[in-house]
């Protein structure tokens, strides 16, 4: 039997729930009404933001966010090893993307390096929580302050994690979560927007008329458009898998920790992703130096892994050129191990058996 990379970790209840919107034939309405609107709201709770719009992805999220005030020709500090999306948005929005390099054994960025990128054209900062191993929001949330900076976090890894006994969503100006199948908490197509300022129902306001084609001041039949919006909305069908998820979601987080507690202890590679409680664990990493070769044997045991990621600062759109040592040095050597609630004990001891043989 192969095993999966990623998987969801799905039951009765998410197929009950399914079958249930389907029947009610309400699937979707830009209105945010329905299982949509009951989502936000226990979202908001669990990670205790000000508020939360749901959205169709972390790439809507992410791109609403930084909408949320002028980037253009301004420069928004990122890492460059993480998902395309994370720097897309800087460029839909007319900004500048500004690459630093990251800390090498959390490969989240490195405050002492945001610090030093800070230029009088920089506006805000998307730090990355990679794998769901949290930033330093402490360190990132006092340089915000200084130099008057906006945090937009992508949190599309770190559903669940913390920092400082508080969930993540509930630190950043602007907090971005992914719920893509494979995500901490999956569903057909999702991603949320937490935000928290003391105006943040203005903000609501203007999330809500932008994940919606601009539509506002709605009254029956009777709406305005003052600008111009995106079709964002999440459908009834993912939130209704979204609850369930959501109930869950402490448990399956529990479960990814263990896998890595055990691949912490006993994986024999130099360079590994660190044990953290605080960690959500979307992903677990490992450097190896024959990458090709080693997902390759992996691959002949029946064992899927993963590049997470090619920096962005490679790819065509955005060669610059930005030297980022850490960066590109973990960009030729990371592995993503299998890692999912689904993996049995006899899964992750032959995961750790054949990276141990392969990896050095
Ligand atoms: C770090 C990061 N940011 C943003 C996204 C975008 O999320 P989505 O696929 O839901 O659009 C992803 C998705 O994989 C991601 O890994």
């Amino acid at each position: 039997m192969k095993i999966n990379l990623f998987e969801p970790y799905i039951d009765e209840a998410e197929e009950k729930a399914v079958l249930e919107t389907l029947r009610s034939k309400f699937w979707a309405s830009g209105a945010g009404i329905g299982n949509v609107a009951k989502f936000e709201n226990k979202f908001k709770k669990y990670v205790n933001a000000d508020e939360c719009l749901a959205v169709n992805s972390g790439t809507a999220a992410l791109n609403i966010a930084l909408s949320l005030f002028n980037i253009k020709n301004c420069e928004v500090i990122i890492p460059s090893l993480s998902f395309v999306s994370t720097a897309n948005c800087v460029l839909q929005n007319g900004g500048i993307p500004k690459f630093v390099d990251i800390d090498k054994k959390t490969l989240c960025l490195k405050p002492e390096l945001i610090e030093k990128a800070i230029t009088k054209k920089t506006k805000a900062i998307i730090p990355v929580h990679f794998g769901g191993f949290p930033c330093d929001m402490k360190k990132i949330l006092s340089l915000s302050k200084k130099h008057d900076l906006k945090i937009i976090e992508d949190a599309a890894h770190a559903t669940g994690a913390s920092f400082s006994k508080k969930k993540i969503g509930s630190h950043g100006f602007a907090v971005c979560f992914s719920f893509h199948p494979v995500k901490n908490l999956g569903m057909p197509t999702g991603g949320m927007i937490a935000i928290n300022h003391s105006n943040a129902k203005q903000f609501k306001n203007k999330i809500e008329a932008r994940r919606w084609c601009g539509i506002t001041n709605r009254n029956d039949d009777r709406y305005e458009v003052e600008e111009i919006g995106d079709n964002y909305y999440m459908n009834e069908i993912s939130a209704a898998v979204g609850l369930k998820q959501l109930q869950k979601l402490n448990k399956m987080n529990s479960i990814r920790k263990n896998i890595a507690k055990n691949y912490e202890k006993n994986l024999e590679v130099n360079i590994k992703m660190p044990f953290s409680q605080n960690c959500a664990y979307h992903l677990f990493w490992i450097c190896v130096k024959n990458r090709k070769l080693f997902r390759q044997k992996m691959s002949e045991k029946g064992i899927q892994t993963g590049t997470h990621y090619k920096p962005i600062h490679t790819f065509s759109l955005y060669k610059n050129k930005v030297k980022l040592p850490i960066t590109e040095e973990v960009g030729k050597q990371i592995v993503t191990l299998p890692m999912h609630p689904n993996l049995s004990e006899n899964d992750i001891d032959k995961i750790i058996k054949f990276t141990n043989s392969f990896a050095n």
